[in-house]
């Protein structure tokens, strides 16, 4: 069901049950947290893996420093500039955080979200909100209310509407436990940005894949669109597939052969923030087209190219 009221909301996750609520990522699945068995439903309705710790939103650092969660100086220094916003820190836990939320961890993943609908309702409450996508697990983010709808809507309190997600993609993860910092996850801010705040490279080597799997969300199978993904040119794969059996999902040029309605061009104007946003609907809509192969072309490796890779990447182990 879907829901427009501030009231309502707080109604909802006072009352222990999930609601959906946006972001300028994707659109969470939240629960209070705080409240060890709303969080256990998160990962029953999402069909989680209980050793996947939750990211803890709020609306403010203060916030999560009256909740004994203390930011090291460069997290601070990165915060200040870029929160909110869509990266997450990874930092010590307090005793307060339950230990469902970090799945045993001794480290918490906190982030305050860019949406002016979600911070005036974290505002209202007098907890953290534990939420990751809003998707089952393994399949693709949702960027819009209906998207939650169509997948959860059933099984939870209510989607909150905010519009259609404007990053699109989800928060980059940087763990500032460690004196040099290390990203985690690549994400809707570009390490590009991160480092010239930071004024130092990050440590790369713990970027969680198959071989490193820290956080285990972030193993390779993830966002599995339900027909088969491959990167390249449709012209790649001729040998198995005529053109009208193919979706193509490219950056800034159509295909020559490819039926238009088979197409989806994230940024003819070439912007790789563009192409972020519609990148996770694209890949929805090419898997309802009923074709036998996506193919998705893989997009200039900087910036926020880089989280487009690795989701397409992620999407192309199906
Ligand atoms: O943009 C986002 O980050 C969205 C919105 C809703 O905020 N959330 C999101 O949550 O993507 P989720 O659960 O789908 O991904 C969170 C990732 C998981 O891979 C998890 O393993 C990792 O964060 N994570 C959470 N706590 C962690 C910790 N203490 N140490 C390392 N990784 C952690
Ligand atoms: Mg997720």
């Amino acid at each position: 069901m879907t829901i427009t009221s501030l009231i309502e909301a707080k109604r909802i996750l006072e009352a222990g049950q999930l609601l959906a609520i946006p972001t300028e990522t994707v659109y969470g699945l939240a629960a209070n947290g705080f409240d060890g068995n709303a969080i256990a439903k998160i990962y029953e309705v999402k069909n989680r893996p209980q050793f996947n710790p939750l990211i803890l939103h709020s609306n403010s650092l203060e916030r999560f420093q009256n909740w004994g969660v203390q930011l090291p100086e460069l997290a601070l220094k990165l915060a200040k500039i870029h929160s909110p916003g869509p990266i997450t820190f990874v930092v010590p836990k307090s005793p307060q955080i339950p230990d469902i939320v970090t799945a045993g961890h001794s480290s918490v993943a906190i982030r305050i979200p860019n949406h002016a609908l979600t911070l005036e309702l974290l505002s209202m409450l007098n907890f953290p909100l534990a939420a990751p996508s809003a998707n089952l697990s393994g399949t693709v983010s949702p960027t819009t209310a209906e998207h939650v709808n169509q997948q959860l809507g059933h099984l939870i309190g209510g989607v909150l509407d905010g519009g259609e997600c404007t990053i699109g993609i989800e928060s980059t993860i940087v763990s500032f436990v460690n004196p040099i910092p290390q990203l985690l996850r690549i994400g809707g801010l570009s390490v590009e940005a991160i480092e010239d705040v930071i004024g130092m490279p990050l440590d790369q080597s713990k970027l969680i894949n198959n071989e490193n799997p820290i956080a285990p969300g972030m193993l390779s199978k993830h966002y599995a669109p339900k027909t088969a993904l491959r990167l390249g040119q449709p012209e790649d794969f001729l040998t198995n597939y005529k053109y009208s059996e193919m979706a193509f999902i490219g950056f800034n040029n159509f295909n020559k052969h490819l039926p238009l309605n088979h197409q989806f061009i994230l940024s003819p104007e070439g912007n790789l923030a563009e192409a972020a946003q519609k990148l996770f609907a694209a890949i929805r809509q090419a898997d309802e087209l009923n074709v036998k192969l996506i193919v998705a072309e893989v997009f200039p490796n900087e910036y926020l190219g880089r989280a487009i890779n690795d989701r397409l990447s992620r999407a192309a182990k199906n």
